[in-house]
C-alpha cells in the first residue's frame, strides 16, 4: 500500500489529475483500511469543545477516521451522578457501535474513564475495540486539589468522607469515586459507583459486568506524575494509596489479585498496556501531541 502510492506520487502529473490522486487515495485508505470509529467521552468540569487537538491528531494520523465526541454532561452537568451519566453516554453511544460492524474505540478523559467503565460494565453487547483511559481517577481520587477546594470549600481530603459517604453525597459526581484510605468501611458501604463497579462491595451482577468488561481489546491506561490533578497520579493505572497514604501499585491491590473485575484476566491475555509520561498536566493530556503518538495512535486502527 505504501510503496504503491509512493510511486505513483513521484510520476509528474497536472494540477487536477494529482488532485483526483489525492482525493481517491484519501478515500482508498479510509475505505481499505477503514479506521474504527472513535468516540470520546469529556471529564469533569468540561465539554466537546475541549478535544479539537485530539481530533486533530486522529484526523491527520488516520485520516477518514470518524470521531464522535459525546456533547453530554457538559461544565457543571458533568457534576452529576456517575451512573446517571453512564445510562446518558450509553444512550449516545450505543447507536455509533451499532454502525460500526468492526466495533470501535473509545477514549475517555479525567471522570469520563470512570463513566465508560460503567457503561463498558453493564453494556452486555458493546463492541469496543481498544479502551483508553486518558488520566482518568480509576481507583478513585483522594488530594487536597483545586477542584477540592473550589467544590467543597469547607471540607479537607481527610473530613470530606463524612459528606461524601452519605446518600446525598452520592449524588454529586466527585464523590462517586471519592476513595478516603482512612475509612474503608465506610468506603465500602457509602460508594454506589466505585465500590460497586470494583464488586469491592458485593454486587448481583458482578460476574455479568466481569465478562461485559472483558469484551474490550485493550484496556490503555495512561497518565503520569506531574498530572497536579489525580491523587495519587498511580491511580490513572489503578494504583493507589493504602491507609498510611503509600502509594501501592496495581498488581498488589486486591482488586488486582482477586481479579474482581477483569483487571488480571485483561494483564494475563495480555491486553492490558501502561503508558506513563512525566511533563504533562491534567488539562494537557488531550492536546499533548507526543501523549498521543506514545500512548495511542497504534491503539486506533
Ligand atoms: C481532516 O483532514 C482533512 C484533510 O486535511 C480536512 O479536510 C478535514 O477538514 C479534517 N477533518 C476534521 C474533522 O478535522
Ligand atoms: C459518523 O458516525 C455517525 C454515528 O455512527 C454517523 O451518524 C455519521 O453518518 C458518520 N459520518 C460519516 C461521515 O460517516
Ligand atoms: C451504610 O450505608 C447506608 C446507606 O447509605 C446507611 O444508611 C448506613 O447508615 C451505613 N452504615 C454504616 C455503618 O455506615
Ligand atoms: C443487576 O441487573 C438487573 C437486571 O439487568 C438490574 O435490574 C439490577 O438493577 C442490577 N443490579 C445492580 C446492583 O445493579
Ligand atoms: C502503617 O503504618 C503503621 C505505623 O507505622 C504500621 O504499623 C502499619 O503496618 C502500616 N500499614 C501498612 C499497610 O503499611
Ligand atoms: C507534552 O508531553 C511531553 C512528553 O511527556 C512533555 O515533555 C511536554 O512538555 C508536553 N508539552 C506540553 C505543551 O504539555
Amino acid at each position: 500500500m505504501e510503496g504503491a502510492c509512493n510511486r505513483v506520487s513521484h510520476q509528474r502529473k497536472s494540477g487536477a489529475s494529482r488532485l483526483l490522486l489525492f482525493l481517491l487515495r484519501a478515500s482508498v485508505l479510509s475505505a481499505v483500511v477503514g479506521y474504527r470509529p472513535v468516540i470520546i467521552v469529556h471529564g469533569l468540569f468540561d465539554s466537546a469543545s475541549e478535544f479539537v487537538n485530539l481530533q486533530r491528531f486522529i484526523n491527520q494520523t488516520h485520516p477518514g477516521t470518524n470521531v464522535s465526541i459525546i456533547d453530554l454532561f457538559d461544565r457543571s452537568a458533568s457534576l452529576q451522578p456517575l451512573w446517571k451519566q453512564v445510562e446518558g453516554f450509553k444512550d449516545a453511544i450505543y447507536p455509533i457501535m451499532q454502525n460500526a460492524a468492526d466495533g470501535v474505540h473509545l477514549i475517555c478523559y479525567s471522570q469520563g474513564g470512570l463513566v465508560c467503565r460503567g457503561i463498558l460494565s453493564t453494556l452486555s453487547n458493546h463492541n469496543v475495540h481498544s479502551f483508553i483511559s486518558l488520566s482518568s481517577p480509576q481507583a478513585g481520587q483522594y488530594g487536597d486539589t483545586d477542584y477540592l477546594k473550589y467544590l467543597f470549600p469547607q471540607f479537607v481530603k481527610s473530613n470530606l468522607f463524612h459528606l461524601c459517604y452519605t446518600s446525598v453525597g452520592q449524588r454529586i459526581s466527585i464523590c462517586n469515586y471519592w476513595n478516603d484510605p482512612h475509612h474503608r468501611d465506610i468506603y465500602l458501604n457509602g460508594s454506589s459507583y466505585l465500590a460497586v463497579l470494583n464488586n469491592e462491595r458485593p454486587n448481583p451482577n458482578a460476574t455479568q459486568w466481569k465478562n461485559n468488561f472483558l469484551r474490550i481489546n485493550k484496556l490503555v491506561l495512561i497518565g503520569g506524575p506531574d498530572d497536579g490533578v489525580i491523587t495519587p497520579w498511580q491511580s490513572s493505572q489503578f494504583g493507589f494509596f493504602n491507609e498510611n497514604e503509600t502509594v501501592v501499585e496495581m498488581k498488589n491491590q486486591e482488586v488486582y489479585l482477586r481479579d474482581t473485575f477483569g483487571l488480571k484476566t485483561l494483564q494475563a491475555r495480555g491486553d492490558m498496556v501502561l503508558c506513563a509520561m512525566a511533563g504533562v498536566v491534567h488539562t494537557q493530556w488531550h492536546s499533548n501531541q507526543t501523549v498521543f503518538t506514545t500512548c495511542m495512535e497504534k491503539w486506533l486502527t
